[in-house]
């Protein structure tokens, strides 16, 4: 498998979640309502999984190792533009958090928040995903010898593996009020 294997198979992932995103959104257009604990599994999906586990791989195993090589103008600008795109969807969903928390402290204004947040994350990921599985990974391959490529994919499984541990850690920590 080439290193950029586990990141589209994440992404097809990411996409069943926009379509799980989806189909609640036209219950909470029909209903009025929405159940902020399918709101919490959302965020979590995002934060941990979405984000943590995989923006963390590309951020931190694939676009660290391309900073050390001579980008063509394009593929940096391109790099720069899916960084920028994960910090918005970093701050979408601190958004959703923040409206979920006035949702069920009773604000049912905050409703019309929720839906909006959860409808900007359903437009932006296929964007992104595209991006990077059509254009970046198939340019960034260029950058690297075979050896380099499975040297990631190490990284990437290293990482993957000390996720499930970072995870109920931080679920600890909160309880604990570290
Ligand atoms: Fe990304
Ligand atoms: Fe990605």
């Amino acid at each position: 498998m080439q290193a950029r294997g586990p990141l589209m198979i994440e992404h097809r992932l990411i996409e069943r979640m926009i379509s799980v995103i989806k189909r609640a959104l036209t219950q909470i257009t029909s209903t009025e309502e929405v159940d902020p604990v399918f709101i919490d599994t959302v965020v979590d999906f995002i934060r941990i999984y979405a984000d943590r586990t995989h923006h963390g791989k590309e951020e931190d195993i694939l676009f660290r190792e391309l900073n050390k090589r001579d980008l063509s103008a394009e593929d940096e600008r391109m790099m720069n533009e899916l960084i920028e795109e994960h910090v918005f969807a970093r701050r979408t969903t601190k958004a959703l958090v923040e409206a979920n928390i006035r949702y069920r402290n009773g604000e049912a204004a905050a409703l019309t928040d929720i839906a909006d947040k959860l409808r900007t994350l359903v437009e932006f990921y296929p964007g992104h995903i595209d991006k990077e599985d059509k254009i970046f990974f198939p340019a960034s391959r260029a950058y690297l010898t075979n050896e380099e490529d499975q040297a990631m994919l190490s990284k990437f499984w290293e990482f993957d593996r000390k996720m499930i541990h970072e995870k109920y850690k931080l679920l600890v920590h909160g309880p604990e009020g570290k």
